[in-house]
């Protein structure tokens, strides 16, 4: 492939040979992706890289930071299977796909076209060692990725800042590993130059920009203005989003968020985890469901789309009929619209958590699997009435997330 060109539509070439049977070549503006017979498929960035593969019933996932996470769809009710392979098993897999490529590209070359004979060029330079330096260029570039919402995970992201700057409700622990910190516009500068470099072209398949961590947008205004300017800079011409805590988003006027939409950002997500103070109460998240509801409505005023997470299960079985009814009452409070979006997180409790202490004080009983389930049913139905059908709802399950 030329070195500076992708594709620019997507062809589907089938070879057929008596060692390989049918191989099925699929090239995708920034993605190229091999079917073995129908049976196995593997795709691929336009930089080689591995996005994902179907292989003996398995789904896995390539992320860019070299983990790879198995998802294994079961028969309702047994819950489907998520997790990440360890070292080893990453690298097994690496060594079959690899394998199969290999001898795939070699029995159907001769019947492809330069272009997609260069593509299946690029993906044979990557064997382990170039996996392994790929990881340690992840490493040197990001710190872990602790979480996007589901719509945003093509998103490139940028660690504009690092961590949380609230880091104690007691159900999170996405950033306790790091301090909340906010870069300066050139250290973001350089962060982006390596992100890019880590990319390569591989950049193409990225839709939009996550701002990282937790609450990047909390960044006082005069700060927040020079850092999205390195970003327009760098980046120009994509659509930005971010999460932001209910506190912190309380602080920005209607004006400062208009001002952030001049600078691209499109939509920012907020946990408000549940509309029931009692509930509310557990998680010791800054801000109140009320103070929730007021900031959407400024948000919203200056054209910014929100994305609203609701935690499901919280508050375990006691709290159920409260945590559902007012959370609902809060959704409906926002008068959210067609460009917003409502997640249902189900809610993971470690033992150690201080959510899990507080409700064994408490006695609170979490719910059975099936009444999970149920409440996942109600939250979901009752959001689309509660919002008029306007936005789209959809499950955000946080162990299905790989960067
Ligand atoms: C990065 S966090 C929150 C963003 C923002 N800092 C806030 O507090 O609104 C993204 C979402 O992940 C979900 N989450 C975090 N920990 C979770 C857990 N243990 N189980 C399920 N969902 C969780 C919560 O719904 C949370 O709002
Ligand atoms: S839920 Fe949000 S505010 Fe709370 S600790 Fe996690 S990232 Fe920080």
């Amino acid at each position: 492939m030329d070195k500076h060109k992708t594709a620019t539509r997507a062809t589907t070439s089938v070879v057929t040979t008596p060692d390989l049977g049918s191989i099925y070549i699929n090239v995708q503006p920034w993605v190229l992706t091999i079917s073995d017979n129908l049976h196995a498929t593997f795709s691929f960035d336009c930089e080689g890289r591995t996005l994902g593969c179907f292989l003996d019933g398995g789904n896995y996932r390539f992320g860019l930071s070299g983990d790879i996470l198995l998802k294994i769809a079961a028969s309702p009710p047994a819950p489907k299977l998520r997790r990440l392979l360890s070292d080893a098993e990453a690298a097994r897999l690496r060594a079959t796909v690899y394998a199969r490529v290999v001898r795939i590209v070699a029995g159907i070359t001769h019947a492809l076209s330069d272009d997609v004979r260069g593509w299946l060029a690029l993906i044979l330079e990557w064997d382990e060692d170039r996996a392994l330096v790929n990881r340690r260029m992840f490493q040197s570039t990001y710190l872990p990725i602790s979480i996007v919402p589901p719509d945003q995970y093509r998103a490139l992201v940028l660690q504009m800042t690092e961590g949380c700057s609230w880091n104690r409700c007691t159900f999170c622990s996405f950033y306790r590993d790091r301090r909340f910190r906010i870069k300066s516009p050139a250290v973001l500068q350089h962060h982006i130059q390596q992100v890019k470099a880590l990319l390569g072209r591989g950049i193409g398949m990225r839709r939009s920009i996550f701002l990282g961590d937790a609450n990047a947008l909390i960044v006082p205004q005069q700060r927040l203005r020079e850092l999205l300017q390195v970003v327009r800079d760098e980046l120009p011409a994509q659509d930005m989003y971010a999460f932001l805590d209910i506190f912190g988003a309380e602080q920005k006027t209607t004006d400062e968020y208009a001002e952030l939409r001049t600078y691209g950002v499109r939509r920012v997500y907020i946990g408000l985890e549940s509309g029931d103070e009692a509930v509310f109460n557990l998680l010791n998240k800054p801000g109140s469901p009320q103070q929730c509801v007021t900031t959407i409505e400024r948000i919203k005023a200056a054209g910014i789309q929100v994305g609203i997470i609701l935690l499901a299960g919280v508050g375990g079985a006691s709290l159920a009929p409260q945590h559902v009814a007012q959370s609902l009452a809060a959704l409906a409070a926002m008068g959210l619209d067609a460009g917003d979006l409502v997640y249902i997180s189900p809610l993971i409790v470690s033992d150690d958590s201080g959510y899990a202490h507080r409700a064994h004080e408490l006695g609170i009983v979490p719910l059975s699997p099936s009444a999970l389930d149920s409440q996942m049913d109600d939250l979901k139905a009752g959001a689309r009435t509660a919002t008029q059908g306007h936005p789209r709802v959809a499950l955000y399950h946080i162990e299905e997330w790989l960067y």
